[in-house]
């Protein structure tokens, strides 16, 4: 994990060599130094190339030393850079395949720059709420010209050096390779070029202007204030570059880096980089190895074509794997078709999917009402009734026609894996697949693990999420997996508080406003409130002893499902979606509340906001305490990839980090004296009492 020095007659060739991208941890900026320092001493030396082995130039930094104190020793990005540019033979850089963040501030510190066509170009801090913090915002806009070089450090997506290599006027690039293979031959023949020259051009002495000046930058700050809501990032690159353009270079290069360092140290930030690395490391499993054997998934059957049958025969199709879908009888098959081709219309008619590959979907597509059209399935995805009599005879009779090693899955989002698995004499093959939905929209699937589930169907049903492009979280059985076991928690305390006090919209608008989609009560009146109400009365033969609000099974009483009953929580005027307050709900609140004996008082959104979301904290331990979630992070991906949690939080677990757990002990302990709120509810989970004692966080 270093870099590569070699010299190739009078060239030196300093290759990163840190799979997968070179990030630039400390021990290859250790390696380009040392390199620079040796070709400096060997007069044999005329001229140095700087390039990446394998699949990149370089992607950055290196994310496995982020936060660590590695991030930052010396030599830093900086000082790399700097003596880069202040080596007195000239440095080409030969870029190819990825040069992102770091590794472009690190090109844009040498002489010259020589490109592979088809190479990404980035500076993608903004994603992780941040600015580029090494040279970025005050070299690119000398090379590219002001505007294209703050709209892709703003926008943080890549662009390709073809494209870049096309702009007018632009010094990015002082030559194009004729491929990526010739890169290495033509950067040696570039070098020799140029080792002659007097003098090598630096990038910081371009000029840095803007015809506009203040005006442009005061429409870039406007656009980008509509964009970045709760994200301070983005304004602060705006920032940036118009530093570039009216400091001196050394200044402006300052200034970036204390913007650079203060963003670190913002809550969005730090919840944007937690949500990068939990991603990657929600993918993989403590006890399956990364090399573990997997099944070949190139066929796939979907039995029961509604609501998610349908969704999930889409993702399948998107990623160009066949699927056909069995129904019970044409009418459904025909319904489940139909709606998968109007999705698809509907995406033509936006001009967000060519016809020609909307064609090629449908023709992926096969239906069936006999099981032995599908018994060569490699993977079979139930998504019938959610009713165990029913899953019961799906898995028997899967079990008895499908082909050996097929994995037989199952989209419950209640019952319990281990039965369904039970139900046939393979169990080893048996997983839970849990969509979300809409299952063709919704990143995120909780991958439930029966105790029985082999590895190597771990692995590939792993592998198969990310061809679908999900994002897949491992969850051990257990009522309601991860997400939805904690969000039980959270209704109830909705529930709670109109019992207190507060009305539905105010506890909706508050925590609409810390940042989630929709509140408790605008999603139930969307979802159907009848959802809740089968559980609820399911709960109550299980769990008598567990309290809960009536207010909800009241409003169901009186068959206000919600909007597709025209009323719930909420009044709709027809055909509208738009929540009206409902007299009518206040009343019945107000009516419940008097038969509880409970005197009203005023509840403050903070407190709101508090018991909904520590609510689901105090779950959430229990989940991991309890092996259900591999790690806290884990629960942080199901919650703003499945749930609408706001992600300039980072998820409940990484919120509650951020409060502090002994804060949030505190207030639970607060919250345990509320009328409703009975103390058993908010007794800390022995986690987070742990971690809270310990001053530790979860994260
Ligand atoms: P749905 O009622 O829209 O669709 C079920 C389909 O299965 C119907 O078309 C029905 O004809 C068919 N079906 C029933 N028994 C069958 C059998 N023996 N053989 C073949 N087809 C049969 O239900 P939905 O909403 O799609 O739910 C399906 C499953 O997905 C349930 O287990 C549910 O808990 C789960 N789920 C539902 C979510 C939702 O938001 N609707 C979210 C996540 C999971």
């Amino acid at each position: 994990m270093t870099a590569e020095y070699k010299v190739h007659g009078d060239v030196a060739v300093i290759t990163m060599s840190n799979p997968p991208v070179n990030g630039l941890g400390y021990a290859v900026r250790q390696g380009i130094a040392q390199g620079l320092e040796q070709a400096a001493a060997d007069p044999a030396v005329k001229a140095i190339v700087i390039t990446g082995a394998g699949k990149a130039f370089s992607g950055g930094a290196d994310i496995k030393e982020f936060g660590t104190a590695k991030a930052s020793a010396e030599p830093n990005l900086l000082s790399v850079i700097a003596a880069v540019e202040n080596s007195t033979k000239p440095v080409v850089a030969a870029i190819h395949s990825v040069a992102m963040g770091g590794g472009l501030e690190l090109a844009l510190g040498c002489h010259y720059r020589i490109a592979a066509p088809g190479t990404s170009i980035a500076l993608p801090e903004v994603k992780l709420g941040l600015i580029p913090g090494a040279g970025g915002t005050v070299r690119l806009p000398r090379v590219l010209g002001v505007e294209p070089a703050l709209n892709m450090i703003v926008s943080g997506e890549p662009v390709k050096s073809e494209m870049l290599a096309m702009l007018p006027g632009q010094k990015l690039f002082d030559r194009m390779a004729k491929s990526p293979e010739s890169l290495a031959e033509e950067a040696l023949a570039y070098a020799r070029e140029v080792a002659g020259n007097k003098t090598h051009p630096r990038v910081r002495d371009l000029p840095c202007k803007h015809p506009m000046g203040d005006a442009y930058f005061q429409f870039a700050r406007n656009m980008v204030k509509g964009m970045a809501k709760n994200f301070p990032a983005p304004a602060k690159c705006v920032d940036a570059v118009e530093n570039a353009t009216k400091k001196k270079f050394d200044d402006a290069l300052a200034t970036e880096r204390e913007i650079f360092m203060n963003l670190m140290l913002t809550p969005e930030s730090r919840a944007l980089r937690h949500l990068f690395v939990s991603e990657r490391a929600a993918s993989k499993i403590p006890d399956v190895p990364e090399d573990t054997p997997q099944r070949k998934i190139e066929k796939v059957a979907v039995i029961g074509a509604g609501t998610m049958g349908g969704g999930i025969t889409m993702n399948f199709l998107n990623a160009g794997i066949p699927v056909t879908m069995l129904e019970m009888k044409q009418e459904a098959i025909d319904r489940g078709v139909a709606t998968i081709r109007k999705n698809y219309e509907a995406q033509v008619k936006k001009g967000k999917l060519k016809q020609d590959k909307y064609d090629t979907r449908m023709s992926l597509l096969k239906t069936t009402l006999d099981y032995k059209d599908i018994a060569d399935a490699d993977l079979v995805i139930e998504a019938v009734f959610e009713e165990m009599g029913v899953k019961q005879k799906v898995f028997e009779t899967l079990d008895s026609v499908m082909k050996q090693g097929a994995i037989l899955a199952s989209n419950t989002s209640t019952l319990d894996v281990n039965k369904i698995a039970s139900f046939t004499k393979r169990p080893q093959d048996v997983v839970g697949l849990h969509f979300f939905s809409p299952a063709n929209v919704m990143k995120l699937l909780e991958v439930v693990r029966g105790d029985k589930t082999g590895k190597d169907v771990m692995a590939t049903v792993m592998t198969v999420a990310k061809k679908i492009k999900k994002t897949a979280v491992v969850s051990g059985v257990c009522d309601g997996f991860i997400g939805n076991r904690m969000i039980e928690q959270y209704s109830r305390q909705a529930g709670f508080l109109l019992d207190e006090g507060a009305t539905p919209q105010q506890v909706d608008k508050a925590i609409e406003k810390f940042g989630f989609a929709m509140g408790p009560f605008r999603m139930g009146d969307l979802a159907g409130n009848d959802i809740g109400w089968a559980i609820r009365k399911r709960r109550a033969a299980e769990r008598p002893n567990m309290i809960y609000s009536r207010t909800a099974d009241k409003l169901c009483e009186l068959g206000r499902f919600g909007q597709k009953t025209g009323a719930g929580w909420y009044d709709y005027k027809e055909g509208k979606r738009d929540a009206i307050p409902s007299k009518l709900v206040e009343e019945m609140i107000v009516e419940h509340r008097k038969s509880l004996g409970i005197e009203p008082r005023k509840i403050s959104d903070e407190e709101i906001v508090q018991r909904l979301v520590f609510a689901l904290v105090n779950e959430g331990a229990r989940i991991v305490e309890e092996g259900i979630a591999a790690r806290a992070s884990d629960i942080d991906m199901v919650y703003i990839t499945g749930y609408g949690f706001p992600i300039h939080r980072g998820g409940p677990m990484l919120y509650a980090d951020q409060v502090g757990l002994f804060n949030v002990a505190q207030a639970m302990k607060r919250f345990a004296k509320n009328p409703r709120d009975d103390a058993k509810f908010w007794e800390p989970a022995p986690l987070l009492a742990k971690l809270a004692a310990e001053g530790k966080t979860f994260n």
